[in-house]
């Protein structure tokens, strides 16, 4: 009873500590008139499982597309309008060679290095902000996930109480600065933080903003409805500047 009395009071801390240290969504006007859709898109983590349905949905939506991939092979994608660059987003020229011509970025960037602490996330994220700033590429749309900043506590009971103080602490950790990386910078930035994902097909609708996801039940939505949503937040300003959840 002490123990689990114990533990509880360390997942509310955890939470509470990555709400502190999470910046809070806001929400800034958007900036003037309707704005130009970019057609030049780089793609970083597209060989992941969200990357793949940004890259292929990109070229269905007629986007000249790069893919920043440590190994070519992964992507099994062919299309003209495809570029795929291998290079490690650690790697400050490889990601600036990348960003440099595009006229926004879409990151995906994960990893499976859970047990120790890892800046991947954070370093990587500062890299692309740094070729953004120097090639002055506008927009960034980054895909972090619910239970960050003032989305604590809404990735459900199971996963603020057992999953991410257990498994991913150190991984939220490094999120969280990523997060705060994106929203102290100077482009224009839009963070998608994604329920549990899965790899279900695309339904095209879903829950979405500030109040998206559950303090009590896990929430989840599949990949291609977040690559979905995230190619939205090119031409709309409706989250600039914002972190918004998105959930079935
Ligand atoms: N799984 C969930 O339920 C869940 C829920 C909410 C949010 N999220 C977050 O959503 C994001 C996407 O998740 P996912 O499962 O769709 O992606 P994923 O399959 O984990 O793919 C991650 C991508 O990042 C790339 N990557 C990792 N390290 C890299 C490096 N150093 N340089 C270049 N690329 C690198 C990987 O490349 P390689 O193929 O070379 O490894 C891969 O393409 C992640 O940040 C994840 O944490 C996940």
């Amino acid at each position: 009873m002490t123990l689990l009395l114990s533990f509880m009071s360390y997942a509310i801390v955890l939470s509470a500590a990555l709400a502190r240290m999470g910046h809070r969504s806001h929400t800034t006007p958007s900036s003037g008139g309707p704005r130009q859709n970019p057609s030049r898109l780089l793609i970083v983590g597209a060989t992941g499982g969200t990357g793949r349905q940004l890259v292929t949905q990109a070229l269905e939506r007629g986007y000249v597309v790069t893919a920043l991939v440590r190994d070519p092979s992964r992507l099994q994608v062919d299309h003209p309008q495809l570029t795929v660059t291998q290079g490690d987003v650690l790697d400050e020229a490889a990601v600036e060679a990348a960003v440099r011509g595009q006229d926004a970025v879409l990151s995906a960037l994960g990893h499976k290095r859970f047990f120790y602490p890892t800046r991947i996330l954070s370093e990587g994220t500062r890299n692309i902000l740094r070729a953004m700033d120097t090639h002055g590429v506008p927009r960034l749309v980054c895909q972090t996930s619910l239970g960050i900043g003032d989305s604590a506590g809404r990735m459900g009971l199971y996963y603020t109480f057992f999953v991410i103080p257990v498994i991913l602490p150190f991984y939220f950790w490094d999120k969280t600065r990523q997060e705060r990386m994106v929203a102290g910078s100077d482009v224009e930035w839009v963070i998608v933080r994604p329920a549990v994902l899965t790899n279900g097909g695309k339904r095209g609708r879903c829950r979405h903003g500030r109040h998206a996801g559950s303090f009590l039940l896990t929430v989840r939505i599949s990949r291609a409805d977040v690559a979905d949503f995230m190619l939205n937040q090119l031409a709309s300003d409706t989250y600039l500047r914002t972190a918004a959840g998105v959930c079935w």
